[in-house]
């Protein structure tokens, strides 16, 4: 009996950019274990900042990184990183871990330390039976997985992606960290070579979802 596919499918894009919500209903759709990346960088910027560490400490961080012991729960379809057994709660949505977040993701060994943790989490997916693994961040289809069988790049305009964040009741500094997160030198928000770029200005998420499940549907059968 042949066995079933398996697929990596890279989600990047800005800040309110849709990829949550259209990764989160993939993941459903195909049976695919869903990856939140940015939860990932948040959680160890509230560790940071608990730590005491300052973004320009790099011995303080390189000595805080150290230290920390990463695993993985399954939520459902959602793979959590737990910090020394612990998963952060809704403190990482916090105006201060917003503020200083994309400053630590700036940071070279900061995103080392992720980043074998992040690509180890296709092998979760794979023993947990799942039939692949949606990852959402900015920098999945550049560097984490550059030979996902699927890399979509969504944007939208600054001021609608303002407008849904303040429509889900949150403050973002989105401009600001979209600035950040594009200018470092380390990994840096892009649209990859080769990758399907969608603007979701004027689209309903349904849109989106469709444009996606459809190129996926070539290669694996809904759930
Ligand atoms: O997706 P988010 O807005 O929750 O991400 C929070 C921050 O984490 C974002 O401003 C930049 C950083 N990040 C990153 O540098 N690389 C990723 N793969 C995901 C997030």
């Amino acid at each position: 009996m042949a066995t079933a596919p398996f697929i990596i499918v890279a989600i990047d894009g800005g800040a309110a950019s849709g990829k949550s919500s259209s990764s989160r209903t993939l993941g459903e759709q195909f049976d695919l274990l869903h990856v939140d990346t940015g939860s990932y960088y948040r959680a160890l910027t509230a560790e940071m900042i608990r730590q005491g560490v300052k973004p320009d400490d790099l011995p303080g961080l390189r000595s805080a990184l150290a230290g920390l012991k990463l695993g993985t729960r399954l939520n459902g379809r959602s793979a959590e990183m737990e910090i020394g057994g612990r998963v952060a709660g809704e403190e990482i949505r916090s105006r201060e871990v917003n503020d200083a977040v994309s400053h630590f993701a700036a940071i070279p060994e900061l995103r080392t330390a992720l980043l074998t943790y992040q690509r180890g989490l296709a092998d979760v997916a794979r023993a947990r039976g799942f039939h692949g693994l949606v990852m959402e961040g900015r920098d999945i289809g550049s560097v984490i997985f550059p030979a996902a069988d699927f890399r979509f790049f969504l944007h939208a305009d600054a001021g609608e992606r303002e407008r849904r964040r303040a429509g889900q009741g949150l403050q973002d500094q989105i401009r600001e960290r979209d600035r950040i997160d594009s200018s470092r030198k380390t990994s840096p928000l892009t649209c990859p070579d080769g990758a399907t770029s969608i603007n979701t200005t004027h689209v309903t998420l349904d849109q989106v979802v469709q444009q996606m499940a459809a190129a996926l549907a070539t290669k694996l059968r809904p759930a």
